[in-house]
């Protein structure tokens, strides 16, 4: 018998060799992996779609709670007119000394913090178009913490620390109102066992720049909103994400994941920065820098009526269908020499324009009325007197009536929100008829 050479026993072996391991794989590695690693997959995308789904769904429910807080707000926007109104009628009659100003001022201020709370509800449900305006940082901390404390409810304590010597900020109110709502909702949920809540302003100085998460905020003076909690605090691996849209620990149903991400836009938009650090079993806080106003100072709305002349003559058609609104505004504009006429419906109004001999030189309509609403009633009348000027009133934003409203470039077509004071209407009024 011939030897093969060493060589070829060699090669032949070291192929045994390969060939044993390939089916040594094959045979166990390869079957016992494969079908584990589809059931994964199916695992995975079962999950992922009940993720998706559960998201839907919250998000349908947000949108249920926007399309209801809507509804809510416009009757609320109804009563708080009237309820305000009613208040800047006494007083003209009761002045400040008289025993009962200061009763009213009461009553006035707690109609005010509800039409707060109504455009709470509308922003939050992002229904309002909103705009960026010059805010005193004190004032926006104030005017919000009625209702955080609301929020929080009974076991956690709410401290507020107000800065001294803060400047302007140039924020969009309504937004940054929820960025706050958010922040503090999210303190609430981790202290189920109650704690301390510290809202404080103060003005950062920083000497240079500042790296805060993926970017660099520039030396300089910043208007700084501290959200601070006793609560859970976050471990690195949470930490990490909580920016990230739907990133939630909260159990299904009971958050979306959009609190912060949403938060953390807004204030971008602001040109600012949002810097968090917490600690587990310490708590969190939540840091928001705000660049430094420059321009002039906001005007502040008097409560009081302005004393400067809104008194005027002319007959006004005022459509409205809410009788407490009516009675208030009518009343107004006879205090301020104005014949006012008064109709209950668009289709009234109509009837009421058809059958006065008098001139009208306004008209001042509701938007949303039964059977013809106010834009309708105003279709109608321009057909006789095409130079009819008018005043739309609504608690709905410019915005969302221009789809009712049509061409709203009209210089004939005013505007006043819901809930309106006195001195907003009669101003409005003497400088259109003026
Ligand atoms: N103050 C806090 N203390 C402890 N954990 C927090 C705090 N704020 C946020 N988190 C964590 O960050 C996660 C994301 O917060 P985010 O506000 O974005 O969503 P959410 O609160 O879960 O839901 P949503 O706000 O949409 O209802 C929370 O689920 C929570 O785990
Ligand atoms: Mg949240």
């Amino acid at each position: 018998m011939i030897n093969p050479p060493p060589w070829m026993t060699l090669i032949i072996f070291v192929s045994m060799l390969g060939l044993c391991f390939w089916m040594w794989r094959k045979l166990f590695l390869e079957r016992d992996s494969a079908p584990e690693g589809s059931a994964a997959t199916l695992e995975e995308m079962a999950e992922a779609q009940k993720v998706l789904q559960d998201q839907l769904a919250q998000s349908q429910k947000m949108q249920a709670v926007g399309l209801l807080a809507g509804g809510i707000a416009h009757d609320f926007n109804n009563l708080l007119t009237a309820i305000s109104g009613f208040c800047d009628l006494l007083l003209l009659r009761h002045r400040a000394g008289d025993p009962s100003f200061a009763d009213i001022m009461q009553i006035r201020q707690n109609a005010n913090r509800g039409a707060n709370l109504v455009r709470q509800l509308l922003a939050f449900s992002r229904q309002q178009t909103l705009q960026p305006k010059a805010h005193d940082l004190t004032d926006v901390l104030s005017d919000i913490s009625h209702l955080l404390r609301r929020l929080i409810g009974e076991n956690i304590k709410l401290e507020l620390q107000h800065g001294r010597d803060l400047g302007l900020v140039f924020i969009d109110l309504g937004q940054m109102e929820q960025v706050l709502v958010n922040l503090v909702v999210n303190a609430r949920d981790a202290m189920p066992m109650g704690g301390d809540l510290t809202l404080r302003t103060f003005v950062e100085n920083v000497l240079s720049p500042r790296r805060i998460g993926n970017e660099t905020m520039a030396a300089g003076e910043w208007m700084a909103i501290e959200v601070a909690d006793t609560g859970s605090g976050m471990p690195p691996e949470v930490l990490a994400r909580i920016f990230d849209p739907f990133f939630t620990t909260k159990e299904v149903g009971k958050g979306t994941g959009l609190g912060l991400s949403t938060a953390f836009g807004i204030i971008k938009q602001s040109g600012g920065y949002l810097q968090v650090t917490s600690e587990v079993g310490k708590g969190t806080s939540f840091m928001i820098f705000l660049p430094r106003y420059e321009g002039a100072a906001p005007v502040k709305e008097s409560v009081i009526p302005k004393a400067e002349d809104t008194t005027g003559s002319g007959t006004i058609l005022l459509v409205e269908d809410e009788d407490a609104v009516r009675n208030f505004a009518a009343r107004a504009l006879k205090h301020k020499g104005y014949e006012v006429i008064e109709a209950d419906s668009g289709v009234t109004g109509l009837e009421a324009f058809k059958s006065t001999d008098k001139k009208i030189s306004l008209m001042i309509s509701d938007v949303v009325m039964p059977e013809m609403d106010g834009p309708t009633l105003y279709g109608h009348l321009i057909k006789v007197r095409p130079d009819l000027r008018v005043i739309f009133v609504s608690g709905y934003t410019e915005e969302r009536l221009k789809p009712l409203l049509g061409d709203t470039s009209n210089p004939n077509i005013h505007f006043l929100t819901k809930p309106f004071s006195l001195a907003q209407l009669t101003a409005l009024v003497k400088e259109i008829l003026g």
